[in-house]
């Protein structure tokens, strides 16, 4: 199984990118290959002059054609997700998430915006043809601590609990996803029918 995270803050320490990674420590622990990519490694240019024909973003759109799954992960700006994820969103072709399954993940300062996932992010989600997603998860700031210097940072235990639940959900959806046939099976398939219609 493949699956493509990416972080949606500007931010160099991360919140919703601590839920990132802890869900791609999981995910690596159950097999699964996880490629990461950060709003942040993309070119600035690139996503603020909407070129299409990025290298970043032809390398990412190849990475999440072969996946079998999606974590997109954002802090809530302004009662809504990262603008720059926007960006990088609006240069994906519209069935960029088609066959994929997705867990949205949104941290955020108030409790007041925890549906920010539902009413923002998850139109543009389906805006892109997302086969299956996820309820998703949302954190405030108060249930993620930053470790002191390289200690790891810690989440409240209803949080951690919450998240292992969803990428239970996340994996066992990737599992039972129906794939999309190779056209050159279906041709053979046909070939070797022994019936028309
Ligand atoms: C520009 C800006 C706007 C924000 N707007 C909101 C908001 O509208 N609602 C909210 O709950 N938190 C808001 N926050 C707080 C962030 O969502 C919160 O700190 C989040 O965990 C940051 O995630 P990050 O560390 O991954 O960047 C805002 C923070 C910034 C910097």
């Amino acid at each position: 199984m493949l699956v493509v995270s990416l972080g949606g803050s500007p931010s160099q320490r991360s919140r919703s990118g601590v839920l990132l990674e802890r869900s791609q420590r999981w995910l690596q622990e159950q097999g699964v290959e996880v490629v990461s990519y950060r709003i942040r490694d993309f070119p600035a240019e690139d996503l603020l002059h909407a070129r299409f024909d990025s290298p970043k973003v032809i390398d990412l759109l190849q990475q999440i054609e072969n996946a079998d799954g999606v974590v997109i992960a954002t802090p809530v700006y302004k009662a809504s997700f990262s603008g720059a994820l926007k960006t990088l969103l609006d240069l994906l072709p519209e069935r960029a998430l088609a066959h994929k399954v997705v867990l949205p993940i949104a941290t955020g300062g108030s409790i007041a915006h925890m549906l920010a996932v539902d009413y923002a992010l998850k139109p543009v989600l389906s805006a892109l043809k997302a086969q299956e997603m996820l309820q998703g998860i949302f954190a405030v700031d108060s249930q993620i601590a930053y470790g002191e210097g390289s200690a790891q940072a810690q989440l409240a235990p209803e949080l951690e609990q919450r998240l292992n639940e969803y990428l239970e959900l996340f994996f066992s959806a990737m599992a039972r996803r129906p794939k999309p046939l190779d056209p050159n099976v279906l041709n053979e398939r046909l070939l070797s029918a022994r019936w028309s219609i």
